[in-house]
């Protein structure tokens, strides 16, 4: 197992749209063996239990990590108070990431704060990568201006209309033809993914998010029904995914 657990630097904090804050911790070591999609358990002093956040880029020349996150409660509140000089323990690089094929044309889809995961990986395809990135309005945009500047052709849609395609994200990749696509966000959004993905014949990969205590497979706490070849079994989302082939998870 090549997960670890550090006390790391922040370097950066901003806070990038409506309850949305952005942290660069300084983890050398972590850094160099964490991929794309992959997730760490952050300590919140005084719970029992850590947040799992995803690691959303990875900096190994500058032994970086890079975490996005939306306050949700208590301990999301409190590591929103943390400021550059204070250390966060963490315990990462935890699960399987993205798959990274940057020859191949790939087509990323997020739904609000599912799209930090993304960012790391979109960036190994650059221009190869389309992105389409939805957010409930204008207030919750993050993240944009980051793929662009990695090349990636980025579309954005709002719920109510106040920025980019007044609608779903699902409609700004009917053109696209990649040749797989990687999605992350509210279930709803990942079946209609994953179904356009089945009908196109397109390879699919989406990262679940499930309530979890350990993060390592030992607790059993975060359940999720996969398919097997003599049907179906109960898998867990920190260990098994949280990135899973498409058909591999009953959605
Ligand atoms: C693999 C993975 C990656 C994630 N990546 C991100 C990310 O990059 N950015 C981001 O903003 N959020 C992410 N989340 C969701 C984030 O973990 C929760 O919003 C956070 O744990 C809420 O904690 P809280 O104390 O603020 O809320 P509370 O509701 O007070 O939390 C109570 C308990 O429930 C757990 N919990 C509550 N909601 C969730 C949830 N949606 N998923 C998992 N556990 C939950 C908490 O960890 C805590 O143990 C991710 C979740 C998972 C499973
Ligand atoms: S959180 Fe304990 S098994 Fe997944």
């Amino acid at each position: 197992m090549k997960y670890d657990v550090k006390l790391c630097e922040i370097v950066r904090r901003a806070v990038i749209a409506e309850d949305t804050y952005d942290y660069t911790v300084s983890a050398p070591e972590l850094a160099v063996v964490a991929e794309p999609g992959q997730f760490a358990h952050i300590y919140v002093p005084g719970k029992t239990l850590r947040r799992p956040i995803s690691i959303c880029d990875i900096d190994k020349a500058a032994g970086t990590l890079r975490f996005v996150f939306q306050v949700r409660g208590a301990g999301t509140a409190d590591l929103a108070k943390f400021e550059v000089g204070d250390h966060f323990d963490i315990l990462a690089p935890l699960g399987h990431g993205f798959s990274v094929e940057p020859d191949k044309k790939a087509l990323f889809v997020g739904g609000g704060i599912g799209v930090p995961p993304l960012l790391g990986a979109a960036k190994h395809y650059g221009e190869n990568a389309t992105v389409a990135i939805g957010f409930r309005n204008k207030d919750y945009v993050i993240l944009e201006e980051d793929f662009k500047a990695a090349g990636c052709d980025t579309r954005v849609a709002t719920d109510d209309g106040s920025y980019g395609h007044h609608g779903l994200v699902i409609d700004l990749i009917r053109d696209v033809k990649p040749d797989i696509i990687c999605a992350c966000g509210p279930m709803v959004m990942l079946r209609a993914v994953a179904n356009f993905a089945k009908e196109n014949g397109i390879r699919c990969e989406i990262s679940l998010e499930e309530r979890m205590a350990c993060g390592i497979g030992a607790c059993l706490g975060c359940a999720v029904e996969l398919n097997g070849e003599e049907g179906t079994y109960m898998g867990h989302v920190c260990k098994d995914g949280p990135v899973f082939a498409a058909e591999r998870v009953v959605l």
